[in-house]
């Protein structure tokens, strides 16, 4: 297949462009290739593509800043996949489209794809848009929901506990608010078993089990041979930001299991793999 990937540049992006390529035409595109919330530059760049498929990851993905940048953030999280979601209709082509947790209001156990959405934040409420604006596709379609996503780039939770670690005695890590972390290599392989499988509709898509933001900062500590007793646990009310956080965000894959998808690994050994390859590229990865 010919797919265009956007946001290629991203963590989930590069991840999807590398997963995709040996058996795919791959083109990848990023904001220095054109604003996609720009209708007239989304033409040029698919039609001067023309691709058989579409995988958008490209996204404004600051959820702090979003509240205070609403336009920008509305602009590449609602215009940009209303663009692509025309110019596949138009040119016939499918749209794997990605999304979050975030679009959820946070109150429950978890949350099964026809969950309705109910955003706490202004990030949540653009992903909301911009998943209304690919259901009206006449093309097929995909929404994948993920969360809290590690893996390769310049900013991920991984790599910020890791480096606190390295320069703090203690840290501490709030400890009510539930989820998936998810690696971007283990959610590109599920991403292109649909991508290729043809399947439609909303699918979540995370490593399997759940945990804290403080049970996940141990397991750091632990894969950087850090007493885990260095990470305590505390509130959300002792860490105010900008964008309020939904307290559980896990996400239920029900309609994966449904068709076919192979289990995806716990995100336990999602991180020990992540780990290995972040210590053993130590001038590109930094931990600062
Ligand atoms: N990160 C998470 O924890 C998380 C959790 C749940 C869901 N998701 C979803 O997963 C997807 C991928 O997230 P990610 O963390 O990989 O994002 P990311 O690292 O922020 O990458 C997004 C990419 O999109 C580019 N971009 C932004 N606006 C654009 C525009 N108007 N036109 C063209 N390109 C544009 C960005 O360029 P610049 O860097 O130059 O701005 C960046 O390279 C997003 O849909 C996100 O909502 C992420």
């Amino acid at each position: 297949m010919r797919i265009l990937v956007t946001g290629c540049e991203g963590m989930l992006g590069r991840a999807v462009t590398s997963c995709l390529s040996p058996a795919h035409q791959v083109r990848g595109v990023d904001l220095k290739d054109g604003d996609l919330a720009d209708r007239k530059v989304a033409t040029r760049i698919l039609e001067g593509v023309r691709p058989d498929w579409v995988v958008n990851c490209a996204a404004w993905t600051d959820v702090d800043g979003a509240e205070e940048h609403r336009e920008q953030a509305l602009a590449a999280n609602a215009d940009l996949p209303a663009n692509l979601s025309r110019l596949c209709d138009r040119l016939g082509c499918g749209l794997t489209h990605l999304s979050t947790d975030y679009v959820f209001s946070g109150v429950g156990r978890g949350f099964a794809e026809d969950s309705p959405r109910a955003p706490v934040n202004h990030y949540g409420l653009t992903k909301a848009r911009g998943e209304e604006a690919v259901e009206r596709m006449t093309s097929p379609w995909q929404i994948v929901r993920t969360s809290w996503l590690f893996g390769d780039g310049p900013r991920n939770f991984v790599r910020t506990i890791a480096g606190l670690l390295s320069r703090r005695r203690m840290i501490r890590v709030v400890d009510d608010q539930r989820g998936n972390p998810t690696y971007t290599e283990d959610l590109a392989a599920v991403i292109e078993f649909l991508v290729t499988g043809g399947h439609r509709g909303i699918f979540h898509a995370t490593n399997s089990g759940v945990c804290t933001w403080w049970e996940f900062a141990r397991a750091i500590a632990a894969e950087a041979g850090c007493d885990p007793e260095r990470v305590q646990p505390c509130p959300s009310s002792e860490y105010p930001r900008p964008a309020p956080r939904p307290a559980c965000s896990i996400l239920e894959s029900g309609r994966l299991e449904a068709v076919g998808c192979p289990a995806r690994p716990p995100w336990r050994d999602a991180l020990s793999r992540y780990y290995r390859l972040l210590v053993s590229d130590e001038a590109r990865y930094r931990l600062d």
